[in-house]
């Protein structure tokens, strides 16, 4: 088969100058890669990323615009030789006055019924920072869109990065050496009995990290469950699944799964049997006495590092792992029986082709092949083999034995974790917080404090 879309690892920015695709034969199928995947990627895509961001946000002068128009588009002409075409429909829907958009609740007031392709436009004016358009509806109507807006939203063609505003930033891929200097805040910066009115600003910084690097510790927390509790919930909600909501065990196979034994556990992102995988997975280690206990070491992987490294040495064990849909599954526990409707593959991109998660869970994968060909089976495995060795290698393991007063959080959605086995006595507690959730108070914290110099013109993107 051809596979017309090209994939794009690991960058979250999108890819722009597009070099075309190139065809890799291989005996079981045709697929497309995109060559910047394997050649634009490096360990330094984080500057590659800034540098490519920049240059979609030399934004022109703000300087009052030209227009012109035909019948259904309106172009506007930025006095440096380039220009966006908007359909009329596009900018009538997109209205932001109190009458089409709710300034509090920032929600579309207005129905598609008047957004006809005829729409006229009576009259354009350009002033103030704005255009402002009267348009040929009965009633008349008018609508004001800041410039800024109108760059942001520019489709044809894209002017700026939209990945800005929605928070998909530049990720720091790490491997072993993560070790050095892991990403860490303090249980008192973001706590408001002990900092005060900084604490909004260290949750941000916290969960900056998190986005970051997909993981971040927290020390100087309280060996309490109550404590414990109160740090998640300042991040969000607690997000219940059949394991509860927060959770305190020990290996006592109390629940139907290998977390509740004392066996080691390879790397591997929980719930990939949910629809939405748990966002974040949040461990606090209670309590281990080593010794008499031993083991117990917590691993963590970047998979979002692996994938980066499978686009640069095999970027066709790339695209198969993310073509064929793996299905998972929770049976163990009487009363449940999880499998998502809609399978996934092993890494998940979103439609513009960006990776987006990372869904690897060895013990909880059920049965393949399903829609998969012959070649399929055998690829698949080929693929899964390079993950893993990669996945294995003591270039991408981060070994760390978690000590009661620190706490790791993790988005599940990126960092994988695993664990030695251990003898011994270990008290874990923690919870799950949903994907979306958490990001949301990222982003809501980033208006808070200005970062992105959010308005209500960028709420609603
Ligand atoms: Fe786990
Ligand atoms: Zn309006």
């Amino acid at each position: 088969m051809i596979l017309a879309r090209s994939i794009r690892p690991v960058s979250r920015v999108r890819l722009l100058g597009g070099a075309a695709a190139v065809a890799i034969r291989t005996p079981a199928t045709q697929v497309s890669v995109n060559p910047c995947l394997v050649g634009a990627l490096r360990r330094s895509i984080y500057g590659n990323s800034t540098q490519r961001a920049q240059q979609l946000e030399q934004s022109p002068q703000l300087t009052l615009p030209q227009f012109s128009q035909t019948d259904s588009q309106i172009i506007i002409h930025w006095g440096d030789g380039r220009s966006s075409t908007f359909d009329n429909q596009f900018l009538y829907d997109h209205c932001r006055c109190p009458s089409c958009f709710h300034p509090k609740t920032k929600q579309r007031l207005k129905t598609l019924g008047p957004v006809q392709p005829d729409v006229k436009v009576n009259s354009i004016e350009a002033k103030d920072g704005a255009i402002h358009i009267s348009w040929g509806t009965s009633p008349a109507h008018q609508s004001i869109f800041p410039l800024a807006f109108l760059q942001q939203a520019s489709y044809d063609p894209p002017m700026m990065n939209r990945d800005r505003l929605l928070d998909r930033v530049p990720l720091n891929l790490w491997g072993a050496n993560i070790a050095e200097l892991p990403p860490t805040v303090t249980y008192n910066s973001v706590m408001p009995d002990k900092a005060g009115a900084d604490a909004e600003k260290g949750v941000l910084k916290w969960l900056e990290k998190v986005h970051d690097f997909g993981f971040c510790f927290v020390t100087g927390v309280p060996t309490s469950t109550a404590a414990t509790e109160e740090l998640i919930r300042r991040m969000s909600f607690i997000r219940e699944t059949h394991y509860g909501g927060f959770w305190d065990f020990t290996a006592d196979m109390s629940k139907g799964d290998l977390a509740y034994s004392n066996e080691g556990l390879p790397a591997h992102t929980d719930t990939a049997y949910f629809t939405d995988p748990a966002g974040l997975q949040i461990f606090h280690c209670l309590s281990h006495p080593c010794p008499p206990g031993t083991g117990g070491e917590t691993l963590l992987v970047d998979a979002f590092y692996v994938a980066d490294q499978i686009a640069k040495r095999d970027p066709v064990a790339y695209e198969t792992l993310s073509r064929l849909a793996v299905p998972f599954h929770a049976s163990g526990n009487e009363g449940t029986m999880l499998r998502p409707p809609i399978s996934q593959p092993i890494l998940r991109h979103d439609h513009m082709g960006r990776l987006q998660q990372a869904r690897w869970n060895n013990e909880d994968r059920c049965v393949l092949g399903e829609g998969w060909t012959p070649e399929d089976v055998r690829e698949w495995y080929r693929a899964a083999r390079v993950f893993e060795d990669i996945c294995t290698s003591k270039e991408a393991e981060y070994w760390v034995k978690l000590t009661p007063g620190t706490v790791v959080v993790i988005d599940n959605w990126r960092v994988m974790h695993g664990r030695a086995a251990f003898t011994g006595q270990r008290r874990m507690c923690g919870a799950y917080v949903g994907a979306d959730d958490w990001r949301s108070r990222r982003r809501a914290l980033l208006q808070q404090f200005g970062v992105h110099g959010a308005d209500q013109w960028s709420s609603g993107w």
